[in-house]
């Protein structure tokens, strides 16, 4: 198939790209590379001694993307391209419509020009917002609580009326948990612009010495050791629940909704445990205030991305620290270790 990645140049971009080049697809990323590195395709192409085509361009570059779409012909969009950092959305909330409500619009109507009818978008498990139940389902009520998340449900309703639009429209939306780790070569990882906001990254930027100490935001929780809990998942299963989801959309029409998440909750103190024993460094950390907005406790029922892609996590929480310090080991400073 023709597979189109917007945004194929980041983290869960470049995960999907060697995974979706090693399924002898051929591939067109387009990227803006105004949150990834151009060096992490040159690695995506030495790994998978394959060539795809390339296109720096901005999704709400409207010419730029139609004419691309129009070129390439893809049979299928992953749309990655966004923004996404929770804390920067409640500051910048229109920067945050712009680019992911907006810049969808731009690739919609980009692919109806290109006659492409089928997209899988990142979607976030954010978009369920407070937990009405545990695990979440796919039917769980969806209320998200800032302004990345509004973005994420706001463009799945927008998918929803596109297929209603057309019996052959086809949008698989993919509901992340907590994407984590990296391709077990160590060439490809991810990669923070600044100080990372996530837990995963900060943890090994303490263990390879860039930064002092975690904090932990918030020891009171009622979880099994007063911490948060979430439902990781390696950025490998993530990109194959893509392949999957391309093979899907392939087959079939209309809007499905699919949690993409282990099933699996692990405390903060689990991963901290778990990364120290795959590293073999300490990692110091103070627990301090809750983080504003932070929920207790969420994971994912994962039952029908089994059921409809044949999808299930390969890879545990030990796999997702070793393969995220082998990359931060190798690549201390990101990409631009080799600087
Ligand atoms: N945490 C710390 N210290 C840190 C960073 C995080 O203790 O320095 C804790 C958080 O309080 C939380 C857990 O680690 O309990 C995970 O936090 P992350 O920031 O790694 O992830 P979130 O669950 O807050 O958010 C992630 C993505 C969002 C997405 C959301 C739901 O960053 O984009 O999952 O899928 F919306």
């Amino acid at each position: 198939m023709r597979v189109f990645l917007t945004g194929g140049a980041g983290y869960i971009g470049s995960h999907t790209l060697l995974e979706v080049l090693s399924q002898d697809h051929q591939v067109c990323v387009y990227d803006d590379f105004s949150n990834s590195e151009p060096e992490a395709l040159k690695r995506v192409a030495k790994l998978t001694n394959r060539s795809f085509d390339t296109v720096e361009g901005d999704v709400l570059d409207r010419a730029k993307i139609q004419q691309s779409l129009i070129d390439f012909k893809p049979d299928v969009v992953v749309h990655f391209a966004g923004k996404k950092a929770v804390g920067e959305s409640t500051e910048k909330p229109l920067m945050y419509y712009r680019n992911n409500v907006d810049g969808t619009l731009a690739l919609l109507e980009g692919m109806e020009a290109a006659g492409c009818k089928r997209i899988v978008f990142s979607s976030s498990a954010t978009v369920y917002g407070e937990p009405h139940y545990l695990p979440y389902d796919e039917h769980h009520p969806l209320a998200p609580t800032n302004p990345y998340g509004m973005t994420k449900y706001m463009v799945e309703l927008i998918l929803k009326d596109w297929c209603a639009s057309n019996v052959k429209n086809t949008a698989v939306l993919l509901r992340y948990f907590n994407p984590v780790g990296a391709h077990e070569s160590g060439e490809i990882g991810e990669d923070p612009n600044d100080i990372p906001n996530n837990l995963m990254p900060f943890v090994s930027q303490v263990a390879v010495g860039r930064r002092e100490k975690l904090s932990v935001f918030g020891g009171d929780y009622e979880t099994h050791d007063g911490t948060g809990v979430r439902d990781y998942i390696h950025v490998v299963d993530l990109a194959k629940a893509h392949a999957a989801a391309i093979q899907f959309a392939d087959g079939h029409s209309g809007c499905e909704a699919i949690n993409v998440g282990s099933g699996q909750g692990s405390s903060v103190l689990d991963l901290v445990e778990a990364f120290k024993s795959a590293s073999g460094r300490d990692i110091p950390y103070e627990v301090v205030a809750r983080r504003a907005g932070d929920i207790a406790e969420f994971y994912a029922d994962p039952t029908k991305a089994d059921k409809i892609l044949g999808w299930k996590t390969e890879r545990n929480l030990s796999d997702m620290c070793k393969s995220a310090w082998n990359w931060q080991s190798r690549n201390p400073k990101g990409y631009n270790s080799i600087k």
